[in-house]
């Protein structure tokens, strides 16, 4: 079902933050990849769970069973979300770089010095530092560059796979540049040599369905923040796998997967949110099931944003000193995220400029911080990143351009 300017419009309603003013006008949220807003649904999720159950796990009392309900209900939603087979392949953490840090350090102990992992320049720090961390034990971390308009080179995975990796770890879209590698290649060239395939889909996640049976990885993470609801990270790990690593946990606590990842108490409210938040994406598609739901909505939405920040990606161009960062706008996937640098102003000038206006996007490195340093960037203060999300809409757009505009004839 096609999600139209109209939809974007009418789901504004849904998200109390939108009605913030700034100066008298609106706030101007375009700082999606940063986080997006929570719609009232999840925020009501999240209330009811404190109002009615609040309890610890496990417990033989009725607010323990309904939040043990809750959590398992919330772990086949996510499940659902990334089109798992069952709900056992869902861990749940305090967020993505924590989830990975646990994984890559179990991942590290079945490791011998001389094997090797392969990450990429294009992937944000979470994706990197723990696996480069893993160099202490002798592991070889090697990394895939990235060519100048922000995209991977597939030859380069090519040469730096080899029968000594172990693991490749990549981005399914890039947070600073919007890029969306070509992963079935690097599937191939992973599971060819028997390695597995780790990849962050933080940032592709609120964007574009995923279906991790189709995409054929081992492990996926994400993060529910990004996709309209709170802080919790969101580990997908086929089945059969979580088992083979020795991960780190209480002896009290389940060696069996999703929880033997999982350490103390998890943030059963946010869990219950982030449940939320796939069914919310879900009310704008059709569909006979909910994955059908959320199929069908992502790929609507996924149209929409893409047209919005496309049109953006061609007009701040035109304007004098400003340079896009990152893919082009084609045909081939893109995440609706544009970055800019602007002559004569550091990226913290315009983001400051435009924060006073209302209008809110990030600036720096976003902890995508190697590929602003490829880039040449890091010393100009790095990039100033629009970040487009199902409640933007054109007029937003237009206020972004103008005052870019007036910010280049300021130079
Ligand atoms: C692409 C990408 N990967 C990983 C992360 C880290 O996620 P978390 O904050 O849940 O650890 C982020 C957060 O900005 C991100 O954008």
């Amino acid at each position: 079902m096609p999600f139209t300017a109209a939809d974007s419009d009418a789901c504004r309603a849904d998200f109390p933050a939108l009605d913030r003013l700034h100066d008298g006008q609106p706030l101007v949220f375009l700082d999606g990849p940063a986080g997006s807003q929570m719609p009232r649904s999840v925020i009501d999720a999240i209330g009811d769970y404190y109002r009615q159950n609040n309890a610890n796990h496990h417990g033989s009392f009725p607010t323990s069973h309904d939040s043990d309900a809750a959590v398992l209900e919330a772990r086949r939603t996510l499940a659902t979300f990334l089109n798992a087979n069952e709900w056992h392949e869902i861990s749940l953490g305090q967020n993505m770089t924590t989830l990975t840090y646990s994984l890559a350090r179990a991942f590290g102990d079945r490791l011998a010095p001389g094997d090797e992992i392969v990450i990429t320049a294009l992937d944000h720090e979470a994706n990197r530092g723990p696996w480069l961390g893993l160099r202490e034990r002798g592991i070889t971390v090697r990394e895939v560059g990235i060519r100048p308009d922000g995209t991977l080179d597939p030859d380069a995975f090519a040469s730096q796979v080899s029968e000594r990796t172990e693991l490749v770890a990549v981005t399914l879209a890039s947070n600073a540049l919007g890029t969306v590698p070509d992963l079935a290649q690097v599937v191939r060239l992973a599971h060819d040599v028997d390695a597995w395939v780790l990849v962050d889909a933080v940032h592709y996640a609120p964007h574009f369905p995923i279906d991790v049976q189709a995409l054929d990885v081992d492990f996926l993470l994400c993060s529910a923040y990004k996709f309209y609801g709170p802080h919790v990270g969101v580990l997908y790990a086929r089945s059969g796998l979580l088992e083979q690593l020795p991960t780190e946990h209480l002896r009290v606590q389940s060696d069996d997967p999703p929880y033997r990842i999982e350490t103390g108490t998890l943030n059963f409210a946010a869990i219950v949110g982030a449940a939320a938040a796939v069914e919310y994406l879900a009310s704008w598609g059709e569909g006979e099931d909910l994955r059908s739901r959320i199929v069908d909505a992502a790929r609507g939405i996924a149209e929409y944003e893409h047209a919005l920040a496309g049109r953006y990606w061609q007009a701040v161009r035109e304007i004098p000193g400003v340079t896009g960062w990152g893919p082009d706008f084609d045909d081939t996937p893109r995440a609706p995220t544009v970055s800019i640098t602007v002559d004569g102003h550091t990226a913290t000038d315009v983001a400051r400029l435009l924060g006073e206006r209302g209008i809110q996007v990030w600036d720096g490195h976003f902890y995508a911080i190697r590929a602003v340093e490829v880039l040449g960037l890091a010393d100009r203060g790095g990039l100033v990143r629009t970040g487009v999300l199902m409640y933007n809409t054109s007029s937003e757009i237009d206020r972004l351009l103008e005052a870019l505009e007036e910010l280049a004839e300021s130079a």
